[in-house]
């Protein structure tokens, strides 16, 4: 298949290639291909007429988002409305990737596929319009959201260390105490076995539609931070719990960000996932 991947030099863009490389890959990221340039966007692939088109490409600041909306939206609401609408134009499938954040995190026992969509910070409500706008205007695309995510590769001009369990290996090397939170919970993804399960749904058809693609088992910053340290055997920092209202952050983070798999085989528990990080 002839795939296109935008954000290709982003940390999940960057596991997807190598997951992907028995296909005829075209990877781009914003010197290539700038999504929010749609001109471009319909010269570049008319012209070299992809399969599918894998998109990676987004702003994913959480923070920054909320004094960035402009940009914000440009980048993950209209880029992927031009993008369904070229590829439409083009017959050409596309996978778009998305988040946890699109939900306002109320419901403790987490979000089907079909769940409706209520964001509470400007990332999550750019992200949900994006995919609003995508399924009115192409029948032939996959929304995969997923969550949470690590992986090898840096996130693009950051430190290594710019993930969650990078940043606390590098503490636990700096401080004697952390705080973590205890009333956020997520399911923590490592790119790579998300990468792996793009590829099948891919590679083997699936139908059409939303898929939520995360390792299992759903943890809080202190779980995750806990577990961590355990594995990699680290006992000399103390962890204390705290709870977000201690923890001022401008974006609104939903509190229970929990992803229900419903319609693909489940990847296996974020502990075995972040155990072949830490040692491979
Ligand atoms: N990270 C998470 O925890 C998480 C959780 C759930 C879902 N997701 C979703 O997963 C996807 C990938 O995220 P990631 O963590 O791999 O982010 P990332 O490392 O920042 O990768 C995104 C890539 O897109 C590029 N990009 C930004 N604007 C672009 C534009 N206008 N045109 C083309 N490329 C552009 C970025 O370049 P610059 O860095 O130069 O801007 C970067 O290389 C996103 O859709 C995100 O919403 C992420």
């Amino acid at each position: 298949m002839k795939i296109l991947i935008t954000g290709a030099n982003g940390m999940l863009g960057r596991d997807i290639s190598l997951a992907l490389s028995n296909h005829n890959l075209i990877l781009t990221d914003k010197e290539e291909l700038d999504i929010t340039n749609s001109e471009e966007l319909n010269k570049k692939i008319t012209e070299l007429h992809p399969d599918i088109i894998i998109n990676c490409a987004a702003f994913i600041d959480v923070e920054k988002a909320e004094d960035q909306e402009k940009i914000v939206n440009k980048i993950n609401t209209e880029a992927v409305l031009n993008l369904a609408k070229i590829c439409k134009n083009n017959s050409c499938t596309l996978a778009h990737i998305s988040t946890e954040y699109v939900f306002d995190g109320e419901n403790e026992s987490g979000y089907n596929e079909d769940s409706l969509t209520n964001p509470i910070n400007i990332y999550g409500k750019s992200k949900a319009d994006g995919e609003k706008l995508l399924q009115k205007n192409l029948d032939n695309f996959y929304i995969i959201r997923s969550s949470w995510l690590y992986g090898k590769n840096p996130q693009r001009g950051k430190e290594r260390g710019m993930n969650f369990v990078e940043t606390m290996l590098k503490l636990a090397t700096e401080k004697d105490e952390l705080n973590l939170i205890t009333d956020q919970i997520s399911k923590p993804t490592y790119t790579k076995d998300l990468s792996l399960a793009i590829k099948k749904l891919i590679e083997e058809n699936y139908p059409f539609g939303i898929y939520h693609l995360t390792n299992e088992d759903a943890v809080t910053p202190y779980k995750f931070a806990q577990e961590i340290l355990k594995i990699k055997n680290i006992s000399n920092i103390k962890l204390n719990q705290i709870s977000s209202s201690e923890f001022h952050t401008k974006a609104k983070r939903p509190k229970s960000a929990i992803l229900n798999n419903t319609k693909f085989p489940k990847l296996r528990s974020f502990r075995e996932a972040l155990k072949d990080y830490l040692y491979s």
